[in-house]
This record gives C-alpha cells, sequence and structure tokens, in this order.
C-alpha cells in the first residue's frame, strides 16, 4: 500500500490560532510527542518571525530524531539564511519556502508580475539549495491561483530542485471535487519524483474533505495540526485525515505512520499548552466523541459495539477500564494509573504531585481518572508561573455585597489586595486585578463538574483579553471559587509569559 506523509504544522500555523502561541519550551514537549505519535515531518517554526521561533526549531532539531524537522521562510535572503541557521542542529532538516502566486496576491499583496513571481521563486530555491538538500515550495494561495500559471511556478521550482510541491488552500476556498481535479492535473503534469503536498484551512469547514480529495487524486503528503488549530478556522485535523485513512482503507487505499494509539494524548496536550479547549463535539477526540445518549443507541451498543461504534475508543488511546483510586492509595497505584493516562513524571515532581493527590483525595472520596487528568494537565500548565494563588478570603450573600480579600505570590513577595464585586467571582478577579494591574476583559467563563457527586471538582475554564490578545486558563478544584481564582491566573500568566515573545513576531503568512 502506498504510504501518504503526514506533515505536522501545529507549531507553526497551529500557533498562529489567536491566543496560542506557545514558548520553544512548550513546542518542544509537543514535538517530542508528535515523534511517538509518528508524524513525518514537525514544521517546527518560522525563525525570521521571533528569536523564540528561532530557538524552538533549532532545540527540536537537537532533540527530535526520527522526524524531518522544517523550518519556513519567505522567499527573501534573510528568512532563508535565518531559518537555514535554525535548521543547523536537526539531523535531517528541511527548508520551507513560501510565495503567493494568486492573481489577488500578486495584484495588492505582492504588486509583481507572473514574470517576476516566477523568476523570484526560481533564483530562491537555486539559492537555498546551495546549502540544503531537502527543499519544499508552497505556492500560497494555489487554489485561487490560475492553474497554467500554477503548474509553470511549480514545474520552475522543481528544476531548481525542490523535492515536496506543497499546494495550500490558503484562505479555505477550495471544494473537494474542484481541489481534487487540480491537484489531478498537477500530478499527471509534474515530475513523477516530486511529492505533491496539500495544506487545506477550514473557512468553509471542508479542510479535511479537500485533503481527502487531494489523497485520492495524487497527494502524498498532508500537512495537518492537532485538533485541527491554525489562522482563523484552523488546518485540517490530523487525528481527522488520519483516522479517516485508517477506518476507510478499504476505500482510500493508502496508509501512514501515525500510531493512532497516541492521538487522545497528543490532543490533550496541545489544547493544555495551548489553552485552548477542544469542542465536546469535535470528531475524534472532543469529550462527547464517543458518548451515546439515546436510549436506542446504548441498547444497541450494549448488544453489539459496532452497531453504533466505528472506532474503540481505545485505537486513539482512551484508556478503557476505569481504575478508581482512593485516600489509601500509594505511590505505586498512582504512577501506573497516570502512566497509562500518558504522564509520566521525574522523581521530584511525581512526589509533589502525589501531596496535591493526597490533598483531593482527603476531600473527594473516589478520584477517577478525569480527576487525575485534570490534575496533572494542572501540573503541566503551571510551569513557571508569574503570581500564584496564596490564599483567598470571600463574603458573599443574599444580603451582603459580596467582597474578595486575594493574597498572591509573585517570586518571593507576598501581595494582598481586596475588593467589592457583583458577586464573589467577579469580586475574586477584580482584587487579582489591583495585584497583578492589569486589566483583563472577561470574554468567557465556563464553569463543568468533571465527575458526578457532590464532592465533584469543578474546572473552570476562562478566556480573558488584554491589549487586544485573548487567552485561555484553566483551573481545577473541589472549591469552585478556588477554580476560577487559578483558571484567572493561568491565563494571566499564559498572557505575561508570552507576551513578549508576541510582541516581536511578524504574523507574516
Ligand atoms: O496557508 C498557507 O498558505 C500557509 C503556507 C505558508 C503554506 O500556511
Ligand atoms: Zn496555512
Amino acid at each position: 500500500m502506498e504510504r501518504v506523509l503526514i506533515f505536522d504544522t501545529t507549531l507553526r500555523d497551529g500557533e498562529q490560532s489567536p491566543g496560542a502561541s506557545l514558548t520553544s519550551d512548550e513546542k518542544l514537549k509537543i514535538a517530542l510527542q508528535l515523534e511517538k505519535l509518528g508524524v513525518d515531518i514537525i514544521e517546527a517554526g518560522f525563525p525570521i518571525s521571533s528569536p523564540d521561533d528561532a530557538k524552538a526549531v533549532r532545540i527540536i532539531g537537537e532533540n527530535v530524531k526520527n522526524c524531518v524537522v522544517c523550518a519556513l521562510a519567505r522567499c527573501k535572503d534573510e528568512d532563508i539564511n535565518s531559518a537555514l541557521k535554525a535548521l543547523e542542529t536537526a539531523q535531517k532538516p528541511r527548508l520551507h519556502l513560501f510565495l503567493a502566486t494568486s492573481e489577488i496576491h500578486r495584484k495588492y499583496k505582492l504588486k509583481k508580475a507572473k514574470e517576476e513571481i516566477l523568476k523570484i521563486a526560481r533564483e530562491k530555491v537555486r539559492y537555498a539549495k546551495k546549502f540544503i538538500e531537502d527543499i519544499e515550495f508552497s505556492p500560497e494561495d494555489a487554489s485561487r491561483t490560475e492553474p497554467d500559471f500554477l503548474l509553470e511556478v511549480c514545474k520552475a521550482v522543481a528544476e531548481e530542485g525542490a523535492k515536496t510541491i506543497n499546494i495550500p488552500d490558503t484562505v479555505g476556498y477550495a471544494i473537494p471535487e474542484e481541489f481534487g481535479k487540480l491537484i489531478k492535473f498537477l500530478r499527471e503534469n509534474l515530475p513523477k519524483e516530486i511529492i505533491i503536498s496539500v495544506h487545506c484551512h477550514n473557512d468553509l469547514g471542508l479542510a479535511v474533505s479537500n485533503s481527502l480529495s487531494a489523497i485520492l487524486n495524487g497527494a502524498r503528503q498532508v500537512e495537518c495540526t492537532i485538533n485541527g488549530l491554525g489562522e482563523r478556522a484552523g488546518n485540517a485535523a490530523l487525528e481527522e485525515v488520519v483516522m479517516n485513512l485508517v477506518v476507510r482503507k478499504d476505500y482510500y487505499k493508502v496508509e501512514t505512520n501515525i500510531k493512532t494509539e497516541e492521538i487522545f494524548k497528543t490532543s490533550r496536550l496541545v489544547s493544555t499548552l495551548t489553552g485552548i479547549p477542544v469542542q465536546p463535539n469535535k470528531a475524534i477526540v472532543g469529550a462527547n466523541a464517543f458518548k451515546h445518549e439515546s436510549g436506542i443507541h446504548q441498547d444497541g451498543i450494549l448488544k453489539h459495539r459496532l452497531t453504533y461504534e466505528i472506532i474503540d475508543p481505545k485505537m486513539i488511546g482512551i484508556p478503557k477500564s476505569e481504575l478508581v483510586l482512593g485516600k489509601h492509595s500509594g505511590r505505586h497505584a498512582l504512577r501506573e494509573r497516570l502512566k497509562i493516562l500518558g504522564f509520566e513524571f521525574e522523581e521530584d515532581k511525581f512526589e509533589k504531585f502525589f501531596e496535591k493527590f493526597k490533598n483531593l483525595a482527603e476531600k473527594k472520596k473516589e478520584i477517577h481518572d478525569v480527576d487525575l487528568i485534570a490534575l496533572a494537565e494542572e501540573e503541566i500548565i503551571s510551569v513557571n508561573p508569574v503570581y500564584t494563588l496564596e490564599y483567598f478570603h470571600i463574603i458573599s450573600g443574599s444580603s451582603t455585597i459580596p467582597s474578595a480579600t486575594v493574597r498572591l505570590k509573585k517570586g518571593n513577595k507576598i501581595i494582598e489586595d481586596a475588593s467589592r464585586g457583583d458577586g464573589p467571582v467577579d469580586a475574586l478577579y477584580k482584587a487579582i486585578d489591583r495585584i497583578t494591574k492589569l486589566s483583563p476583559i472577561l470574554k468567557e467563563y465556563k464553569i463543568t463538574a468533571i465527575t458526578g457527586g457532590k464532592d465533584a471538582q469543578g474546572e473552570v475554564t476562562v478566556c480573558i483579553e488584554i491589549d487586544g490578545e485573548r487567552v485561555y486558563g484553566k483551573g481545577v478544584s473541589t472549591d469552585i471559587i478556588e477554580a476560577s481564582g487559578k483558571a484567572y491566573l493561568n491565563a494571566i500568566n499564559f498572557y505575561l509569559l508570552r507576551s513578549n515573545i508576541e510582541k516581536k513576531k511578524i504574523k507574516g503568512t
């Protein structure tokens, strides 16, 4: 069976999702997980856009051994040089060059005629080829480019040594049948040894369908992101493309190198580190993807799973049998369960985690997998927080004006302040604002009980906006006011950690 290469761009295009910017350390964590997942190529960043992007490409190149590590560059010498420098550490480096080819981009963005575009594309691939063997070229906005001119550009860069030609549907305008025809036309007219890749955006909700149609017509590399993250409505979701190819292998007749059992874990890690929640009804990795609510469906499932389930949750790594832990559970049981759920902590971090687990077990009789996942994710996201919640005291009731006293820790300093508010959470947030001297606008606030029972932990997700930047935060506790405070601070910490990186970025693609 022919192989389709999976090119993951979560760390580059995915990171262009509003509010999703990642530090280089976070990118490395995700890259190592992508390696376990079995992706063929990791697009690690756009080095010219910020020093942290360049650092991410460098450290990913140093640490990832089994995947090609790729860096993006415009067709400009300074971009190419910066990408090549960042790729120095990679064992299998790839340079990804892009240049817009559509009429609308030529006329309004680049102000260049067809001949100039052709010349630049040729020259820059020729220049880069002196330093690197593996070059991918993307004619940006390819799906809106005149097919004959698109072919001319593709032929030119292939002659100069590009090995992969990526056809982006940059603005998510394509329709599966039409996009498939375009890929067929290119496949029939480009040299056989050229790998045709596709890169589809989801503006019309067709990114996955367009990618699959392209595969049916000869594309042998798909660019995608975990959870479908990406610019605007996102990119084709890796987990959806791959599971289509797996579940309907009879139809597509191609295979990938993806270890599907790693999909769920990868999705959770990306959601935790970017702070962007996965919508509950999202295909493959959404919380409801394997839940059967209707009585008729439940009855069918009990009689035979295949009546209403086309994917066994185990296939994407959702642990089946649930083991309930409690206050008598020891380190060994906890460590084993965490491992099954996909979390491994170094010894000192594990001890800290064990203490948190015991504290929770004091408040909550039964600790379920979802409780452990929430606790472990809290641990992952609370790396190097600027502020931590030390103490809070709330006064609230039907005949009192709600007020909050809050103590935050910043470095070695403890800072305390108080405020009134419309309700206990509002008072808490206003007191935090007085300490941080930031004025976030609360855009979203969501609270859910992560298990049943009165002692359930509450999980709060918030989205705040500071200086036009949106960031998400999550907090978990058996006390919902504490969970609210943690979520708010988590978002503020994300903002503070990332604002420096963001300011220096060129969001140029
Ligand atoms: O969407 C796009 O066109 C891109 C290119 C850089 C491949 O992201
Ligand atoms: Zn893109």
